[in-house]
């Protein structure tokens, strides 16, 4: 295995590891926002909020360091011309911590219907209303620097799953492409007078599907850009968990050591425990939020349906000794009558009890890797939740 590049430069670096267990990483990242503790899970809120009524007061008390947004729902519905003109989305949202925005690379691609991908970006209507919209690399950098988010993500095409080969090296050779542009306009954008977050950072995204060599050749091409973190584009499409681990050992070597790495819209508990095993620093998905709106919680002993009949008299909370403000108060017989009659606080406090539940997760993963127990520590948590799944 090679050494990773950059190794040397790791302490000048925003990003700072303290401490290693085997290839799993315990860091620190350091930004005008506040400093981020790594392995981290962000916790995504689309278009400002995550869905279930989960106010910014909430997110402070479940524990959440990072709010992941979209730039491009916050462009089609309010604008992010309206968003800059208020005082970027912290003022708008009320929320103080690192923001993350995605591109809009890839919520183009999966939401909207009609769309041209063509060399200077992609033609495309919108889901709200239909009408046309254009969106290149500068497009997206200019929403993301109105927006004023943290950490601005590079727009780049999520290829689909599975793509031919010829279809993936033309699709990563124009996202390397997209990539340089991104760089060009996010640095011209960070120089003007009247921006908000001149120190806006800018990651870059690995894409190349299930193709070892399209990655590694592609993460090497990325890695000489001197981008302020990597995240891996692409997975979670389809492939099997065990293909995109092999990704994650095949590639995650040739991203910069000294820059955080990120892998985007992953996943399910077991998933974050394999890829943190494998280098990976930074976390998103809609697992914990969309699962509670539906009543399905995540504990240490499995995942657990209250909508099930057996939970109709039962008194204890979710998990006990769980902190979450749902497990403090209420019962899941309540909170299962509160789902049943499709009232707004029973999805709510599922979704607050999964957040906390994966940001308290990122806590334990933090102190296991810092205390040199981290494959011990996996394998109690997986085998836990794995014998208690129904
Ligand atoms: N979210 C999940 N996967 C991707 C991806 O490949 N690209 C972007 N921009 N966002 C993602
Ligand atoms: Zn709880």
């Amino acid at each position: 295995m090679p050494g990773r590049p950059g190794q040397e430069k790791e302490m000048q670096m925003n990003y700072k590891i303290i401490a290693r267990d085997g290839r799993a990483k315990r860091g620190s990242v350091t930004t005008v926002h506040g400093t981020v503790q790594t392995p981290v899970f962000m916790n995504v809120g689309t278009v400002g909020a995550i869905k279930g009524a989960v106010s910014t007061d909430d997110l402070r008390e479940i524990k959440t360091q990072v709010e992941l947004s979209n730039t491009y729902h916050l462009h089609v519905r309010t604008g992010d011309k309206l968003i800059k003109e208020f005082g970027g989305l912290h003022r708008f949202m009320n929320w103080d911590r690192p923001i993350l925005t995605d591109s809009g690379g890839f919520q183009v691609f999966s939401l909207t219907g009609l769309r041209k991908i063509k060399e200077e970006g992609v033609y495309f209507q919108s889901h709200i209303d239909g009408h046309r919209i254009f969106m290149g690399p500068e497009e997206s950098m200019q929403i993301q620097s109105n927006l004023a988010s943290t950490i601005a993500m590079a727009f780049d095409e999520c290829p689909p799953h599975p793509a031919t080969r010829e279809y993936m090296q033309n699709s990563v050779d124009r996202t390397t492409r997209w990539l340089e542009r991104c760089r060009n306009e996010m640095a011209r954008l960070n120089s003007l007078p009247d921006t908000l977050n001149k120190e806006q950072l800018l990651f870059g995204i690995n894409q190349g599907g299930t193709f070892e060599d399209i990655r590694i050749a592609h993460a090497k091409t990325i890695s000489a850009m001197d981008l302020d973190g990597y995240a891996l584009g692409g997975l979670a499409v389809g492939e099997s968990h065990e293909e995109m681990y092999r990704i994650l050992e095949e590639t995650v070597p040739y991203l910069p050591e000294n820059k955080p790495t990120y892998l985007m819209g992953v996943g399910t508990p077991a998933n974050i425990l394999e890829s943190v095993d494998r280098g990976v620093d930074f976390f998103d998905c809609v697992y914990p939020s969309r699962n509670g709106r539906h009543g399905h919680v995540y504990t240490n002993h499995g995942k657990m349906n209250l909508f099930n009949i057996k939970y109709e008299l039962d008194h204890k909370p979710i998990e006990e000794g769980c902190g979450c403000p749902a497990c403090r108060s209420y019962s899941r017989a309540y909170i299962r009558h509160l789902l049943k009659a499709k009232e707004m606080l029973g999805m709510r406090l599922c979704v607050l009890h999964n957040l906390y539940f994966y940001n308290t997760m990122m806590e334990e993963i933090r102190d296991a890797i810092e205390n040199h127990r981290y494959g011990e520590y996996k394998e109690q948590k997986l085998d836990r939740m794995m014998a208690g799944q129904t």
